[in-house]
Protein backbone atom coordinates (compact mmCIF):
# COMPACT_ATOMS: atom_id res chain seq x y z
CA UNK A 1 0.00 0.00 0.00
CA UNK A 2 1.44 3.27 -1.12
CA UNK A 3 -0.08 6.11 1.62
CA UNK A 4 0.21 9.81 0.50
CA UNK A 5 1.83 11.73 3.23
CA UNK A 6 2.85 15.49 2.91
CA UNK A 7 5.30 16.31 5.76
CA UNK A 8 5.43 20.17 7.13
CA UNK A 9 7.05 22.11 9.33
CA UNK A 10 7.22 25.68 9.90
CA UNK A 11 9.20 28.04 7.60
CA UNK A 12 9.69 25.17 5.22
CA UNK A 13 9.05 23.96 1.82
CA UNK A 14 6.47 20.87 2.35
CA UNK A 15 7.04 17.32 1.09
CA UNK A 16 4.71 15.20 -0.53
CA UNK A 17 5.57 11.81 -0.21
CA UNK A 18 3.95 8.12 -1.55
CA UNK A 19 5.00 6.23 1.56
CA UNK A 20 5.20 2.35 1.34
CA UNK A 21 4.24 0.90 4.39
CA UNK A 22 5.73 -2.60 4.05
CA UNK A 23 8.60 -2.99 6.16
CA UNK A 24 10.94 -4.99 4.54
CA UNK A 25 11.04 -3.13 0.92
CA UNK A 26 14.76 -2.86 0.07
CA UNK A 27 14.14 -1.51 -3.26
CA UNK A 28 15.91 1.70 -4.16
CA UNK A 29 14.81 2.84 -7.73
CA UNK A 30 16.09 6.03 -8.98
CA UNK A 31 12.76 8.47 -8.01
CA UNK A 32 12.78 6.78 -4.25
CA UNK A 33 14.24 7.59 -1.10
CA UNK A 34 15.00 6.02 1.86
CA UNK A 35 14.02 7.49 4.98
CA UNK A 36 16.06 6.25 7.94
CA UNK A 37 14.55 6.96 11.59
CA UNK A 38 16.57 7.03 14.15
CA UNK A 39 17.50 3.50 15.67
CA UNK A 40 14.17 2.55 14.36
CA UNK A 41 13.27 1.57 10.45
CA UNK A 42 13.59 2.30 7.28
CA UNK A 43 10.85 3.64 5.20
CA UNK A 44 10.80 3.71 1.50
CA UNK A 45 9.27 6.61 0.17
CA UNK A 46 8.31 7.61 -3.66
CA UNK A 47 9.06 11.36 -3.77
CA UNK A 48 6.43 13.03 -5.83
CA UNK A 49 8.78 15.47 -7.22
CA UNK A 50 10.56 15.68 -10.32
CA UNK A 51 14.10 13.59 -10.80
CA UNK A 52 15.86 16.69 -10.76
CA UNK A 53 14.93 17.95 -7.40
CA UNK A 54 15.57 13.74 -5.89
CA UNK A 55 18.74 15.11 -4.22
CA UNK A 56 17.21 17.72 -2.26
CA UNK A 57 14.09 15.62 -1.62
CA UNK A 58 16.45 13.09 -0.46
CA UNK A 59 17.85 15.52 1.86
CA UNK A 60 15.15 17.30 3.11
CA UNK A 61 13.27 14.49 4.28
CA UNK A 62 16.40 12.88 6.12
CA UNK A 63 15.78 16.33 7.80
CA UNK A 64 12.11 15.42 8.33
CA UNK A 65 12.84 12.03 9.28
CA UNK A 66 15.10 13.63 11.95
CA UNK A 67 12.67 16.54 13.53
CA UNK A 68 9.96 13.72 13.46
CA UNK A 69 10.78 11.14 16.24
CA UNK A 70 7.06 10.00 16.23
CA UNK A 71 6.64 10.27 12.65
CA UNK A 72 7.99 6.86 12.68
CA UNK A 73 5.97 5.12 15.08
CA UNK A 74 3.07 6.44 12.86
CA UNK A 75 4.46 4.76 9.86
CA UNK A 76 5.26 1.70 12.37
CA UNK A 77 1.39 1.66 13.48
CA UNK A 78 -0.41 2.12 10.27
CA UNK A 79 1.72 -0.94 8.45
CA UNK A 80 0.16 -2.66 10.50
CA UNK A 81 -3.03 -1.77 9.03
CA UNK A 82 -1.24 -2.87 5.55
CA UNK A 83 -2.42 -6.66 4.05
CA UNK A 84 0.16 -5.36 0.68
CA UNK A 85 1.84 -8.78 -0.57
CA UNK A 86 -0.37 -11.06 1.95
CA UNK A 87 -1.87 -13.96 0.26
CA UNK A 88 -5.69 -14.14 0.52
CA UNK A 89 -8.07 -16.41 -0.95
CA UNK A 90 -11.63 -15.25 -1.02
CA UNK A 91 -14.37 -17.45 -1.46
CA UNK A 92 -17.98 -16.61 -3.29
CA UNK A 93 -15.78 -14.24 -4.73
CA UNK A 94 -17.60 -13.73 -8.34
CA UNK A 95 -21.00 -11.76 -7.15
CA UNK A 96 -21.49 -9.64 -4.31
CA UNK A 97 -19.74 -8.83 -1.14
CA UNK A 98 -16.76 -11.73 -1.73
CA UNK A 99 -16.24 -9.84 -5.28
CA UNK A 100 -16.05 -6.60 -3.68
CA UNK A 101 -13.53 -8.56 -0.80
CA UNK A 102 -11.50 -9.49 -4.05
CA UNK A 103 -11.62 -6.32 -5.38
CA UNK A 104 -10.74 -4.49 -1.85
CA UNK A 105 -8.34 -6.77 -1.06
CA UNK A 106 -6.14 -6.47 -4.44
CA UNK A 107 -6.43 -2.92 -4.13
CA UNK A 108 -4.67 -2.80 -1.07
CA UNK A 109 -1.48 -4.57 -2.19
CA UNK A 110 -2.90 -8.09 -1.39
CA UNK A 111 -2.38 -11.69 -4.01
CA UNK A 112 -6.02 -12.75 -4.34
CA UNK A 113 -7.02 -16.05 -5.17
CA UNK A 114 -10.53 -16.19 -5.95
CA UNK A 115 -12.90 -19.02 -5.75
CA UNK A 116 -16.58 -19.67 -6.30
CA UNK A 117 -18.11 -21.72 -9.16
CA UNK A 118 -18.71 -19.85 -11.69
CA UNK A 119 -15.24 -19.66 -13.69
CA UNK A 120 -15.76 -16.68 -16.40
CA UNK A 121 -17.00 -14.57 -13.56
CA UNK A 122 -13.97 -15.11 -11.89
CA UNK A 123 -11.86 -14.88 -14.53
CA UNK A 124 -13.44 -11.52 -15.49
CA UNK A 125 -12.44 -10.30 -11.95
CA UNK A 126 -9.15 -11.28 -12.34
CA UNK A 127 -8.48 -9.74 -15.63
CA UNK A 128 -9.95 -5.97 -14.30
CA UNK A 129 -7.78 -6.11 -11.15
CA UNK A 130 -4.62 -7.44 -13.39
CA UNK A 131 -5.54 -4.18 -15.83
CA UNK A 132 -5.27 -2.16 -12.88
CA UNK A 133 -2.05 -3.75 -11.75
CA UNK A 134 -3.59 -5.66 -8.97
CA UNK A 135 -2.69 -9.78 -8.54
CA UNK A 136 -5.05 -12.18 -9.03
CA UNK A 137 -5.97 -15.80 -9.52
CA UNK A 138 -8.52 -17.33 -10.53
CA UNK A 139 -9.25 -21.06 -9.02
CA UNK A 140 -13.31 -21.97 -9.99
CA UNK A 141 -14.16 -24.15 -6.64
CA UNK A 142 -17.38 -25.70 -5.66
CA UNK A 143 -16.72 -25.18 -1.72
CA UNK A 144 -19.12 -27.87 -0.63
CA UNK A 145 -16.61 -30.60 -2.08
CA UNK A 146 -14.18 -31.70 -0.06
CA UNK A 147 -11.82 -32.93 -3.20
CA UNK A 148 -11.92 -29.33 -4.62
CA UNK A 149 -11.22 -27.10 -1.36
CA UNK A 150 -8.37 -29.30 -0.73
CA UNK A 151 -7.16 -28.69 -4.63
CA UNK A 152 -7.74 -24.61 -3.93
CA UNK A 153 -5.57 -25.11 -1.09
CA UNK A 154 -2.51 -26.87 -2.56
CA UNK A 155 -2.62 -24.82 -5.47
CA UNK A 156 -2.38 -21.82 -3.84
CA UNK A 157 0.24 -22.60 -1.73
CA UNK A 158 2.24 -24.28 -4.07
CA UNK A 159 1.75 -21.01 -6.77
CA UNK A 160 1.94 -18.42 -4.11
CA UNK A 161 4.00 -20.04 -1.64
CA UNK A 162 1.62 -19.11 1.37
CA UNK A 163 -1.58 -18.87 2.48
CA UNK A 164 -2.40 -15.65 4.87
CA UNK A 165 -6.17 -15.21 4.59
CA UNK A 166 -8.78 -17.50 4.20
CA UNK A 167 -12.24 -15.13 3.60
CA UNK A 168 -15.23 -17.66 3.29
CA UNK A 169 -17.77 -15.25 1.99
CA UNK A 170 -19.69 -17.97 -0.18
CA UNK A 171 -22.95 -18.78 1.31
CA UNK A 172 -26.53 -17.76 0.81
CA UNK A 173 -29.53 -19.38 0.33
CA UNK A 174 -30.20 -17.91 -3.01
CA UNK A 175 -34.58 -18.49 -3.75
CA UNK A 176 -34.45 -21.17 -1.01
CA UNK A 177 -34.78 -18.42 1.61
CA UNK A 178 -38.22 -19.03 3.37
CA UNK A 179 -39.32 -21.89 3.51
CA UNK A 180 -41.24 -23.64 6.38
CA UNK A 181 -39.53 -26.47 7.96
CA UNK A 182 -42.63 -28.84 7.35
CA UNK A 183 -42.28 -28.57 3.44
CA UNK A 184 -38.36 -28.07 3.38
CA UNK A 185 -36.95 -31.02 1.09
CA UNK A 186 -34.27 -32.76 2.03
CA UNK A 187 -32.31 -31.61 -0.78
CA UNK A 188 -33.05 -28.13 -0.02
CA UNK A 189 -31.81 -28.55 3.63
CA UNK A 190 -28.71 -30.28 2.64
CA UNK A 191 -27.32 -27.76 0.23
CA UNK A 192 -28.06 -24.85 1.81
CA UNK A 193 -26.56 -26.02 5.19
CA UNK A 194 -23.54 -27.69 3.10
CA UNK A 195 -22.96 -24.22 1.57
CA UNK A 196 -23.04 -21.87 4.49
CA UNK A 197 -21.72 -24.46 7.54
CA UNK A 198 -19.71 -27.18 5.69
CA UNK A 199 -18.10 -25.53 3.54
CA UNK A 200 -16.38 -23.19 6.19
CA UNK A 201 -15.44 -26.56 7.46
CA UNK A 202 -13.57 -27.97 4.63
CA UNK A 203 -12.11 -24.65 3.72
CA UNK A 204 -10.90 -24.09 7.37
CA UNK A 205 -9.74 -27.62 7.46
CA UNK A 206 -7.52 -27.50 4.42
CA UNK A 207 -6.45 -24.11 4.79
CA UNK A 208 -6.31 -24.10 8.12
CA UNK A 209 -3.28 -26.89 7.81
CA UNK A 210 -1.35 -24.63 6.06
CA UNK A 211 -1.63 -21.89 8.04
CA UNK A 212 -0.57 -23.95 10.58
CA UNK A 213 2.63 -24.90 9.14
CA UNK A 214 2.81 -21.34 8.58
CA UNK A 215 2.72 -20.92 12.71
CA UNK A 216 0.53 -17.96 11.49
CA UNK A 217 -2.89 -16.61 9.68
CA UNK A 218 -6.15 -15.57 9.97
CA UNK A 219 -9.83 -16.72 8.91
CA UNK A 220 -12.48 -14.71 8.18
CA UNK A 221 -15.66 -16.40 8.44
CA UNK A 222 -19.15 -15.69 7.39
CA UNK A 223 -22.18 -15.31 9.85
CA UNK A 224 -25.91 -13.43 9.70
CA UNK A 225 -28.00 -11.75 11.75
CA UNK A 226 -29.72 -14.31 10.93
CA UNK A 227 -27.79 -17.11 12.88
CA UNK A 228 -28.37 -14.75 15.87
CA UNK A 229 -31.93 -13.44 15.65
CA UNK A 230 -34.59 -16.22 14.27
CA UNK A 231 -36.32 -15.34 10.74
CA UNK A 232 -39.56 -17.23 9.66
CA UNK A 233 -38.78 -19.86 7.05
CA UNK A 234 -34.68 -19.59 7.52
CA UNK A 235 -34.55 -22.84 9.79
CA UNK A 236 -32.02 -24.44 7.14
CA UNK A 237 -29.79 -20.57 6.80
CA UNK A 238 -30.66 -19.50 10.47
CA UNK A 239 -29.13 -22.91 12.00
CA UNK A 240 -26.21 -22.89 9.57
CA UNK A 241 -24.97 -19.17 10.33
CA UNK A 242 -25.86 -19.58 13.91
CA UNK A 243 -23.64 -22.78 13.75
CA UNK A 244 -20.91 -20.47 11.67
CA UNK A 245 -20.83 -18.15 15.34
CA UNK A 246 -19.77 -21.49 17.38
CA UNK A 247 -17.66 -22.83 14.79
CA UNK A 248 -15.48 -19.91 15.01
CA UNK A 249 -15.28 -19.82 18.72
CA UNK A 250 -13.94 -23.22 18.93
CA UNK A 251 -12.16 -23.43 15.84
CA UNK A 252 -10.42 -19.99 17.79
CA UNK A 253 -9.39 -22.06 20.93
CA UNK A 254 -7.72 -24.74 18.43
CA UNK A 255 -5.67 -22.95 16.13
CA UNK A 256 -5.15 -20.05 18.89
CA UNK A 257 -1.78 -21.94 20.08
CA UNK A 258 -0.53 -22.06 16.43
CA UNK A 259 -1.10 -18.44 15.99
CA UNK A 260 -4.05 -18.67 13.39
CA UNK A 261 -6.46 -16.33 14.10
CA UNK A 262 -10.22 -17.18 13.41
CA UNK A 263 -13.39 -14.33 13.59
CA UNK A 264 -16.35 -13.80 11.62
CA UNK A 265 -17.93 -10.90 10.02
CA UNK A 266 -21.46 -10.77 10.86
CA UNK A 267 -23.41 -8.64 8.22
CA UNK A 268 -26.50 -7.07 8.63
CA UNK A 269 -28.73 -6.36 5.06
CA UNK A 270 -25.95 -5.48 2.76
CA UNK A 271 -27.27 -4.45 -1.11
CA UNK A 272 -25.83 -7.18 -3.39
CA UNK A 273 -27.82 -8.66 -6.76
CA UNK A 274 -28.71 -11.89 -5.08
CA UNK A 275 -30.89 -9.92 -2.16
CA UNK A 276 -32.03 -7.43 -4.97
CA UNK A 277 -33.91 -10.57 -6.51
CA UNK A 278 -35.07 -12.34 -3.99
CA UNK A 279 -36.42 -9.41 -1.81
CA UNK A 280 -39.31 -7.14 -2.55
CA UNK A 281 -38.27 -3.53 -2.55
CA UNK A 282 -40.79 -2.35 -0.10
CA UNK A 283 -38.77 -4.48 2.24
CA UNK A 284 -35.60 -2.91 1.47
CA UNK A 285 -36.75 0.81 2.45
CA UNK A 286 -38.63 -1.18 5.28
CA UNK A 287 -35.30 -2.39 6.99
CA UNK A 288 -33.27 0.95 5.71
CA UNK A 289 -35.22 3.24 8.35
CA UNK A 290 -34.92 0.07 11.14
CA UNK A 291 -31.17 0.07 10.70
CA UNK A 292 -30.15 3.21 13.03
CA UNK A 293 -27.15 4.52 10.51
CA UNK A 294 -30.77 5.05 8.19
CA UNK A 295 -29.95 2.58 5.18
CA UNK A 296 -29.33 -0.49 3.99
CA UNK A 297 -25.33 -1.68 3.79
CA UNK A 298 -23.42 -1.98 0.18
CA UNK A 299 -21.05 -4.70 -0.56
CA UNK A 300 -17.60 -2.07 0.25
CA UNK A 301 -19.26 -1.64 3.62
CA UNK A 302 -17.79 -4.81 4.84
CA UNK A 303 -14.41 -4.27 3.36
CA UNK A 304 -12.85 -1.78 6.00
CA UNK A 305 -13.48 -4.67 8.95
CA UNK A 306 -12.25 -7.47 6.36
CA UNK A 307 -9.04 -5.98 5.69
CA UNK A 308 -8.36 -5.29 9.58
CA UNK A 309 -9.19 -8.90 10.56
CA UNK A 310 -6.96 -10.16 7.83
CA UNK A 311 -3.82 -7.46 8.84
CA UNK A 312 -1.32 -7.42 11.76
CA UNK A 313 -3.43 -4.74 13.24
CA UNK A 314 -5.68 -7.53 14.60
CA UNK A 315 -3.29 -9.80 15.88
CA UNK A 316 -4.74 -10.02 18.98
CA UNK A 317 -8.70 -10.92 18.01
CA UNK A 318 -9.59 -14.05 17.90
CA UNK A 319 -12.93 -15.83 18.30
CA UNK A 320 -14.79 -12.89 17.73
CA UNK A 321 -18.10 -12.76 15.57
CA UNK A 322 -18.23 -8.98 14.85
CA UNK A 323 -21.59 -7.21 13.21
CA UNK A 324 -21.53 -5.02 10.38
CA UNK A 325 -24.87 -3.44 9.89
CA UNK A 326 -25.35 0.03 10.78
CA UNK A 327 -26.05 -0.53 14.10
CA UNK A 328 -26.73 -3.07 17.06
CA UNK A 329 -27.08 -6.66 15.77
N1 LIG B 1 -26.12 -9.91 1.40
C1 LIG B 1 -26.59 -9.92 2.63
O1 LIG B 1 -27.51 -9.17 2.97
C2 LIG B 1 -25.98 -10.83 3.66
C3 LIG B 1 -26.41 -10.68 4.99
C4 LIG B 1 -25.84 -11.51 5.96
C5 LIG B 1 -24.90 -12.45 5.60
N2 LIG B 1 -24.52 -12.55 4.30
C6 LIG B 1 -23.51 -13.57 3.98
O2 LIG B 1 -22.47 -12.97 3.26
C7 LIG B 1 -21.95 -13.88 2.32
C8 LIG B 1 -22.00 -13.29 0.92
O3 LIG B 1 -23.34 -12.97 0.60
P1 LIG B 1 -23.73 -12.25 -0.76
O4 LIG B 1 -25.01 -11.54 -0.53
O5 LIG B 1 -22.57 -11.51 -1.29
O6 LIG B 1 -24.02 -13.53 -1.68
P2 LIG B 1 -24.17 -13.60 -3.27
O7 LIG B 1 -24.10 -12.27 -3.89
O8 LIG B 1 -25.35 -14.45 -3.55
O9 LIG B 1 -22.87 -14.40 -3.69
C9 LIG B 1 -22.69 -15.70 -3.24
C10 LIG B 1 -21.32 -16.16 -3.68
O10 LIG B 1 -21.14 -17.51 -3.22
C11 LIG B 1 -20.73 -18.30 -4.33
N3 LIG B 1 -21.18 -19.67 -4.17
C12 LIG B 1 -22.44 -20.13 -4.06
N4 LIG B 1 -22.42 -21.47 -3.98
C13 LIG B 1 -21.11 -21.86 -4.03
C14 LIG B 1 -20.44 -23.11 -3.99
N5 LIG B 1 -21.11 -24.26 -3.84
N6 LIG B 1 -19.10 -23.12 -4.10
C15 LIG B 1 -18.41 -21.96 -4.25
N7 LIG B 1 -18.99 -20.77 -4.27
C16 LIG B 1 -20.32 -20.71 -4.16
C17 LIG B 1 -21.36 -17.63 -5.54
O11 LIG B 1 -20.64 -17.90 -6.72
P3 LIG B 1 -21.00 -19.06 -7.76
O12 LIG B 1 -22.49 -19.09 -7.92
O13 LIG B 1 -20.25 -18.64 -8.96
O14 LIG B 1 -20.46 -20.32 -7.18
C18 LIG B 1 -21.18 -16.17 -5.19
O15 LIG B 1 -19.89 -15.75 -5.52
C19 LIG B 1 -22.76 -15.16 2.47
O16 LIG B 1 -22.08 -16.04 3.34
C20 LIG B 1 -24.05 -14.69 3.10
O17 LIG B 1 -24.68 -15.70 3.84
C21 LIG B 1 -25.04 -11.78 3.34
Amino acid sequence: MALPITLTQPGRRSLSLNLHTSLDTTQHEENRVLIILPGVLFIAADVDESKQELNNANRESLDFARGYPLYSEMVMALARFSVEGKVAIVTGASRGIGNALARGFAASGAVVVLAARSAADLQATVLEIQSRGGKALALPTDVTDGAQVSAMAHRTRDTLGRIDVLVNCAGGTGADRSIPLLEMDEEIWDRIVDLNLKSAYLCCRAVGRVMVEQRKGSIINFSSGAGVHPVHGMTHYGAAKAGINLFTKILSMELGQYNVRVNAISPGLIDTATERKWMPPELFERYAKAVPLGRVGQPDDILGLALFLASDASAYISGAIIPVGGGPQ
